[in-house]
């Protein structure tokens, strides 16, 4: 151990990054910008050849990844490859492959992480520490990293290896900075384990790195996403009981947070992303005893509920329009779960075409960050009875309401994400639609 410790001190250790993703990728470039040598392991051979040409293959607006990547790259600091037999000679592994929900039981899905611990297991040599990045479920690194690592590695944890769990804060759109300038918590399986992952990350973070033990860190992370989740429901109720009554949830918002202590967040046409949706369900999982919990299910309900309420609106607006929705042109603005990324992870713009194609609308979906969806934007709302703002993307923001008056067939907006004036847009001839505020 004293050994690692100065290895990771002196940048000597080398570094291997499991799931070249969101996370992973970010990760595996900060390290090796530090100056370690670092492996990535990526079992997709497309992304992992991309990456492996110093090309970024996330999209959407990520501040200094592509020009990082390509510094790495070239100067020989990062390694790509499919093969996790190639982090034999690693002294450091992350995993940060993807731990979605199963979208009916919404238990954890830890396919692609028992995946990774298998293949690393017996590349693992003695003394070598190991983090798990993901976010798990609480216990999972006692009931199932642990297990599987000894039974694949032959080494015992704490004994001959070190594990911890360091779960990461970043959000697409400022993954590198996120990573630089958040705290973050290290739970270490053991009190050594957790000094030897905070030495390790203080080369790339510049915030605080608490150590604590591996259960308390998983509470924290799942806690602290499902905390958000129940916030954004709150705002989302608030949204339909202001619908209810004729008043704008954003004035009553604006308002409730000049009162101390009040934080009310942004409600909204729904909740994506690999995070947010799932976190919830791992902390309910990972908790499961005597007590039920009915805050955190009954929210993620209130969340899933909105793009209907969106399609609702819709419906609604069509018919004061005098159009109904069947054979309608519905122009859906943005497909990304947030703004200016092409990250559509659990984006709520999917149930909601899902819905409007039931109703047997015509939809036409535009999004500046997906090839797919990415034609003029003045072409994709041309002709169509209601226009659907779905992610405030710049794009949307910047449109000037009386060219978007000229381009549509049957003036109805919704508006999702609250980017323009109901005001203007109503003194314009639209019939508009926010929600929290129609
Ligand atoms: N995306 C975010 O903003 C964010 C933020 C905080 C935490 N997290 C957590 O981090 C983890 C990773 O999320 P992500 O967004 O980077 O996911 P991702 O899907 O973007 O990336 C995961 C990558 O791992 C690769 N992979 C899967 N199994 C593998 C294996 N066995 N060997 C090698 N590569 C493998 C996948 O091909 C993929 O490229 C998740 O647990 C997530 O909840 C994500």
């Amino acid at each position: 151990m004293e050994d690692l410790g100065q290895a990771i001190r002196g940048k000597k250790a080398k570094v291997a990054v499991i799931g070249l993703g969101y996370v992973g990728l970010p990760v595996a470039c900060s390290f090796a910008r530090a100056g370690f040598q670092v492996l990535g392991v990526e079992r997709d051979e497309t992304r992992a050849a991309q990456i492996g040409a110093g090309i970024c293959p996330i999209g959407g607006r990520e501040p200094g990844l592509a020009e990082l990547l390509n510094e790495v790259i070239e100067g020989g600091r990062l390694q790509v490859t499919t093969d996790s037999s190639e982090c034999r000679d690693a002294e450091v592994a992350l995993i940060a492959v993807e731990t979605p929900v199963d979208s009916v039981s919404k238990k954890p899905s830890y396919e692609a992480l028992r995946a990774a611990l298998r293949d690393l297991g017996p590349n693992l040599g003695p003394g070598c520490l190991l983090v798990i990045e993901s976010t798990i479920a609480p216990q999972t690194m006692e009931r199932i990293v642990k297990p599987l690592l000894e039974e694949t590695s032959g080494l015992k944890a704490d004994e001959d290896f070190h594990l911890a769990y360091c779960p990461e804060r970043v959000m697409p759109g400022k993954l590198l900075a996120n990573l630089r300038t958040c705290n973050r918590v290290i739970g270490g399986m053991s009190p050594a384990a957790a000094g030897l992952a905070r030495e390790l990350y203080r080369h790339i973070v510049e915030a605080d790195l608490d150590t604590t033990d591996a259960l308390t860190a998983e509470l924290v992370k799942t806690t602290e996403n499902a905390y958000r989740d129940v916030q954004i429901a709150f705002a989302n109720e608030i949204a339909l009981l202001c619908e209810n009554v004729g008043a704008d949830v954003y004035q009553v918002r604006r308002l409730v947070n000049k009162s101390p202590y009040r934080d009310m967040h942004v409600p909204g046409a729904g909740v994506g992303g690999h995070c947010t949706p799932k976190d919830p369900w791992l902390l309910v999982h990972g908790t499961e005893g005597k007590l039920q919990p009915k805050l955190i299910p009954t929210a993620r309900g209130i969340n899933d509920g909105m793009p209907l309420h969106v399609a609702a609106l819709a419906e609604e607006g069509l018919a004061e329009a005098g159009r109904p929705v069947k054979g309608a042109k519905v122009a859906v603005l943005g497909y990304s779960y947030l703004e200016n990324t092409s990250d559509a992870r659990n984006s709520p713009t999917v149930p909601l075409v899902e819905r409007l194609q039931a109703l047997q609308a015509t939809v036409v979906i535009h999004d500046p960050h997906f090839a797919e969806y990415s034609i003029d934007l003045e072409e994709a709302v041309t002709g169509s009875d209601c226009v659907v703002i779905m992610v405030a993307h710049d794009e949307y923001r910047n449109v000037d309401l009386t060219d978007l008056r000229a381009w549509v067939a049957t003036p109805v907006l919704i508006d999702g994400r609250n980017i323009f004036d109901k005001a203007t847009a109503r003194e314009l001839g639209f019939v508009y639609k926010g929600v929290g505020n129609r």
